[in-house]
């Protein structure tokens, strides 16, 4: 075997024990931020040094690795080496990429430990705040344009029955508490595959912006001039994950397949919207979120067995000493929503694929 040959397989083999070196690294970063869950103060100290160690030492394998990447580029032999490398190693610029984004990835630790409170839902709600009056005329455009959506009137039997017409609630607030339901997912460990229905969805909006936060997405509506509108909006907007269903929310039995429901008092007739209020109550499975932003619910939530989570969200079938535990739960979570994309297999994977299982993310 020539020397050049020799030099390049023994370069390969040492960058391959490095790389493995890193992503043992990898695999007990993950088990130190994993360890911050305890309420255990110095136990979260020392996992803290133990991280700031680790983060030191992956820094300075990958040193290593590009220094000797810049050799192999330089040797004769780099087309004989590259055979030898494993999948991961194949791609030289691929390596360098990762060692590009090491200071992302770094500051999502950062964002990480020590663990902070987040709350769910903003304190101000001053009139006078910069952000409540650009919401609001954000709230209003979006009004205007859901007025252009759906035209249709209200048909005569869901007004016999006691139905409210499509009259949307303020989006900004909506939005606000969709956030703060996912986190409370994230929470329970079910946000990778949560499922949400709007009861009484009208024109789908709503059920279009909640596909951002969950993995399936479902409107279930009365009135069927509303149910065409909402399915040819969500048709358009090419959203696979949704559905919209023709029925009636004080009969439909398949809430127990939901872990957020939805209902913006769907029903104007009181003892009808108490009917509705009763069958998702008592149908839903324990633990599951409510989203009822209006009066009457909150007054009734009580005698129906659910308990307030902040916000317009309320536990079902919970005490409020298991909700308010799943809140301060949820506050240790970040507030990164977004899905995870496709992106190509990274040393990085396990310290993101945790990240995002707890909230956190970076936009870029
Ligand atoms: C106040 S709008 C809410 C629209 C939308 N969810 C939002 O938040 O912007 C009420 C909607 O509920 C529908 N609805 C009323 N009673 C219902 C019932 N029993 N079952 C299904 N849909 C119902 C109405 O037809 C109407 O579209």
């Amino acid at each position: 075997m020539c020397s050049d040959r020799r030099k390049s397989i023994e370069l390969n083999d040492l960058l391959k024990e490095k790389l493995f070196q890193a992503e043992t690294l990898v695999a007990d970063l993950v088990k130190n931020l994993e360890s911050n869950n305890l309420l255990n103060v110095a136990q979260i100290h020392n996992s803290l040094n133990a991280i700031t160690s680790h983060n030191h030492q992956i820094f300075l394998t990958m040193q290593q690795i590009s220094t000797m990447l810049q050799n192999v580029e330089h040797d004769e032999a780099n087309t004989r080496v590259t055979t030898n490398f494993p999948n991961a190693l194949t791609n030289n610029a691929q390596i360098r990429n990762w060692l590009l984004t090491w200071p992302q990835i770094d500051e999502l630790v950062k964002m990480q430990v020590p663990p902070q409170k987040r709350e769910l839902f903003r304190k101000t709600k001053a009139a006078n705040d910069i952000t409540v009056s650009q919401l609001s005329a954000y709230d209003s455009a979006f009004d205007y344009l859901r007025g252009k959506l759906n035209t249709k009137s209200q048909g005569t039997d869901a007004e016999k029955h006691g139905c409210f017409a499509d009259i949307s609630f303020p989006n900004s607030v909506f939005l606000e508490n969709i956030h703060a339901a996912y986190r409370l997912l994230l929470a329970q460990g079910v946000a990778s595959q949560s499922q949400f229905i709007d009861v009484g969805c009208g024109s789908g909006l709503k059920v279009m912006q909640a596909s951002l936060f969950f993995s399936r997405v479902v409107g279930l509506e009365y009135d069927p001039g509303y149910v065409n509108v909402a399915r040819e909006l969500l048709e358009q907007v090419h959203i696979a994950s949704c559905d919209v269903i023709h029925g009636d929310g004080i009969t439909f039995e398949g809430y127990k397949d939901f872990n957020l429901v939805y209902f913006y008092r769907p029903m104007r007739d009181p003892a009808m919207l108490n009917k509705l209020e009763n069958q998702i109550t008592s149908t839903v499975e324990p633990g599951t979120i409510l989203f009822a932003p209006y009066e009457q619910f909150y007054f009734r939530h009580k005698t129906l067995n659910c308990a307030s989570l902040g916000g317009s969200l309320y536990l079902a079938k919970s005490t409020q000493s298991q909700a308010d535990a799943l809140r301060i739960k949820a506050e240790s979570t970040g507030t990164f929503y977004k899905k995870l994309l496709n992106v190509p297999p990274s040393i990085w994977d396990p310290i993101i694929k945790f990240s995002h299982k707890n909230g956190f993310g970076l936009d870029s």
